[in-house]
């Protein structure tokens, strides 16, 4: 709509006029859309007052109502009929497709994300990166985009190594069966206590894991379980969260593709010998990126630069993204700066997508020294929490079991995305199960109350679009938005805006629930099941594109 009313505007004036210009009045008297006229004011010597009502007596148009000069402002007031019935007519339409666009052309676009490390706990950052990047995917999908999601898993490197020594120590086999990531950190942290006075330990993981590198049996059969059982447990937090992925390539995978990459670098003459180990040095802003140890181990940024080299020729992606922790900037900096350096153009297309940190208590969740969380036991209390309040509000409701799970979920999913993926969070697990609020819950529920609505009448007349009252207006008006957000959302990877955008239409919902009389005003009735119906589609599509369920019932 903003833009119909630049176009609009446009005739009336010499001003070059663009979108950003364009306001919405925050009280609906001072129109639905207002043009300030301070900046021209300059140019035409003329007060912002006097070119406002010039610009004012001249603006004529059909969708236009009525546009008053307010000092210094021209205030527009759409024609509600015709916008209305416009708004209407297209979701009706295109119902889920609406607000889909075709900005990728197809282009492949990576999600390197979730990425959780072999016999570490799934920590919280795992949880962000893997909600964020499901999102973005969906984001990206509905506009045109082929995402292409991977877990990036962190199964290869020197603990590993200790980690072998570790179990073949102390290590039992039932209990790993029975508990694989606690009895695999106990082990690993068990290791480091030893190693603080057992100098020859740490010799030990890293024979251990060169043996492991260059295809030991045994020692890779030992990692082989450790990776599989680790795996269950990871893929139990997928099912809760409903997150699939189309590649599991972690590290590992590149641990025989790394030599080409390493002569290349060679070649190129980017490899300088500092202190026994090989390192890229990439500007003065960054430091030297390390690509070999002096025991010739390989690291992280190797891998991860094998993997982009990888991606690049297997999948053709137009942008490859990471959906990673705010503290490994720096890494994907360097990352980024190595390929520029081998002379890969497509190295501009990578791009770090960091997020913040989760809270509780305002202080940063460990993993570490046994104070763990584990991350399935606390969707498991989420929706533990949800299926009390259904319990309480609706004992009758027939799936209850699963509803709960879609809401002790969505919950922890929605207070993810509600606010730009930079902040850090803080995690208050009965807050995010608030019905009211911005909360998950307080979506799905208005969703729905606009679904139960629909149950109680049928009525298949055709709408007609007599009058739009203030309340039926606002919702219009935030439905009218959701193509532009969808796009914005995809341009900036940010599904915040989605989330928001959720919140506010629920709320212009649920004040005209509130007060206007949907059933018992039978002349208006097709109308306004019109809106309804408008709701339910767009409301439903915001939670499909966050990753939320949105049960019809709650
Ligand atoms: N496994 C890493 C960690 O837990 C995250 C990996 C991110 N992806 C990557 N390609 N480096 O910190």
């Amino acid at each position: 709509m903003k833009q119909l009313v630049v176009d609009i505007l446009q005739n009336f004036t010499t001003e070059l006029l663009e979108e950003h210009m364009i306001e919405e009045p925050v009280y609906s008297h001072l129109g639905d859309y207002a043009l300030p006229c301070f900046s021209f004011a300059k140019k035409q010597k003329k007060s912002p007052n006097v070119i406002a009502q010039e610009l004012a007596n001249r603006i004529q148009d059909i969708h236009i109502e009525k546009v008053e000069a307010v000092n210094g402002y021209v205030n527009i007031f759409m024609k509600r009929t015709t916008f209305t019935n416009s708004v209407l007519t297209i979701i009706h339409e295109q119902e889920k497709l609406f607000g889909s666009s075709n900005l990728g052309a197809g282009g492949v676009v990576t999600i390197d994300m979730s990425s959780p490390n072999i016999a570490k706990p799934f920590s919280m950052g795992h949880l962000r990166s893997t909600v964020i990047g499901n999102s973005i995917a969906l984001i990206l999908e509905k506009n045109g985009y082929k995402p292409i999601k991977i877990n990036h898993l962190g199964d290869w490197g020197t603990q590993f190594g200790k980690l072998l020594v570790a179990y073949r120590l102390w290590g039992d086999e039932k209990k790993v069966q029975e508990a694989p990531i606690q009895t695999l950190l106990a082990l690993y942290i068990h290791f480091h206590e030893e190693a603080e006075t057992d100098e020859s330990l740490n010799d030990k993981g890293r024979a251990a894991f060169k043996s492991l590198e260059d295809g030991d049996h045994e020692a890779l059969a030992l990692w082989e379980w450790f990776r599989t059982e680790s795996l269950n447990e990871f893929q139990k937090i997928y099912n809760l969260l409903g997150v699939t992925f189309d590649s599991y390539k972690g590290e590992a995978y590149y641990n025989d593709k790394m030599d080409p990459i390493v002569d290349d670098l060679q070649q190129k003459k980017l490899l300088i010998a500092s202190d026994g180990a090989l390192v890229v040095n990439v500007g003065e802003n960054l430091p030297p990126c390390l690509i070999k140890k002096s025991d010739g181990a390989t690291l992280y940024a190797t891998r991860d630069i094998t993997a982009a080299i990888h991606r690049k020729e297997n999948y053709h992606f137009i942008k490859s993204l990471y959906v990673v922790g705010n503290e490994q900037s720096l890494h994907f900096a360097q990352l980024k700066a190595v390929l520029n350096k081998m002379g890969y153009e497509w190295s501009e297309a990578i791009q770090h997508i960091p997020f913040g940190l989760i809270l509780k208590d305002g202080k940063k969740l460990s993993t570490r020294k046994g104070k763990i969380i584990l991350l399935e036991e606390v969707l498991n209390e989420a929706i533990q929490l949800a299926e009390e309040t259904i319990e309480e509000k609706n004992p009758l409701l027939v799936n209850k079991k699963e509803v709960a799970k879609e809401v002790g979920v969505g919950a922890i999913i929605f207070s993810d995305l509600k606010q730009h993926r930079k902040h850090d969070i803080e995690f208050d697990i009965k807050k995010m199960l608030q019905t009211e609020g911005e909360t998950g819950p307080y979506i799905q529920y208005t969703y729905a109350r606009a679904c139960s609505v629909l149950r109680k009448v049928q009525n298949n007349d055709i709408f007609q679009v007599t009058e739009v009252n203030d309340y039926e207006w606002e919702v219009i008006k935030s439905l009218e938005k959701f193509p532009d957000i969808i796009q914005r959302a995809a341009i900036e990877y940010d599904p915040s805006l989605v989330a928001k955008y959720a919140l506010d239409l629920s709320q212009v919902f649920n004040s005209f629930y509130g007060n206007v009389p949907i059933i018992k005003d039978p002349p208006q009735l097709p109308y306004r099941l019109a809106i309804v119906q408008s709701v339910i589609t767009l409301l439903g599509e915001s939670l499909r594109l966050l990753g939320m369920k949105a049960p019809i019932e709650m």
